[in-house]
């Protein structure tokens, strides 16, 4: 099952008729339901954002099918009568968070998810304190969602996802804003959810060293169309990287010095990040 994208295109109108954008192009695509985490990676206006909303109908193809578990997803409004089923099984956490909030206090916007998906009062509660526990935001639980540094409210629109427990989740930036700590730890918390639930995560970033660390497939799109589908190392052993747009993980950047200046020969296999290179060396 999973989702899975059918000649999909999406075109923007402008003002006037003849104002159209194309930001996707025949996009075919079979996200799997688990055991994936995937970078989704390009240029700023490749269409990362489009495709994303495409995934839990935020937006509508203009042309294709998108199938979410079995419901597809198609051109016409009104014979899209479910969505909202499609929402509760696919979490996203938009790209400016602040568009996500809306509650008077942090609490009461963390449990809006679950009461809207149907959860008892006193179980979104509940939910709500555990995963502010875990994301570390108990401290903000009076607060308004408004009177929050940018990386708080990320946390909090992260913390409004996770609550109620949908079955895929897509992450438009997830880092951005946080500082170096608050970065770290967050990505350690999508590595243990995927761990311990299996489920698929999907992020967008332009952080090539969170990529190459964690994602186990990279999906790059450029002017609305995928150029690469695959996993993180063959993506940087040749120049595609380069073709669109990426730069080298610092790792890698650090290998390749390594092996030109010192005549060592490291192979980028199973080094992933500097931990990995500093254990690799300490053997040597
Ligand atoms: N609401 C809109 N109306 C018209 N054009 C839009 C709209 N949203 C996006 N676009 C255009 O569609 C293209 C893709 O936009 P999108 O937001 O998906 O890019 P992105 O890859 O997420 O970029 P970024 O990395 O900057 O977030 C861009 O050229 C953008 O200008
Ligand atoms: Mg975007």
């Amino acid at each position: 099952m999973g989702i899975l994208f059918d000649s999909v295109s999406h075109r923007y109108r402008g003002l006037k008729k003849k104002d159209v954008f194309t930001a996707l192009e025949n996009i075919n695509l079979n996200i799997n339901e688990k055991n994936e985490f995937i970078a989704l990676v390009g240029r700023t206006g490749a269409g990362k954002s489009t495709l994303l909303q495409h995934m839990n109908g935020l937006r509508l193809p203009t042309e294709g099918i998108v199938d979410v578990f079995g419901y597809k997803i198609t051109p016409k409004k009104r014979k899209n009568p479910k969505l909202k089923d499609v929402r509760r099984k696919i979490g996203y956490v938009f790209q400016f968070p602040e568009y996500q909030l809306f509650e008077e206090t942090v609490l009461k916007d963390i449990m809006f998810g679950p009461l809207n998906f149907g959860y008892k009062k006193e179980e979104a509660e509940k939910r709500a304190l555990e995963i502010m526990d875990l994301l570390k935001i108990s401290d903000l639980k009076d607060k308004s969602p408004f009177n929050l540094s940018g990386g708080q409210m990320r946390r909090v629109a992260i913390a409004g996802v996770l609550a109620y427990d949908p079955d895929i989740i897509l992450l438009d930036e997830p880092t951005r804003g946080l500082d170096p700590k608050g970065a770290i730890e967050t990505m350690e918390l999508f590595e243990e959810i995927r761990q311990k639930t299996n489920k698929t995560l999907i992020m967008i970033t332009h952080d090539m060293d969170i990529v190459y660390e964690y994602a186990t497939r990279v999906i790059i799109l450029k002017d609305g169309h995928i150029t690469y589908d695959g996993n993180r190392l063959d993506l940087f052993k040749d120049d595609t990287y380069k073709d669109n747009y990426l730069v080298k993980p610092e790792v890698l950047k650090l290998i390749d010095y390594l092996n030109e200046k010192n005549n060592y020969n490291i192979c980028y296999d199973d080094i992933y990040n500097l931990d990995d290179l500093i254990k690799k060396l300490e053997k040597m």
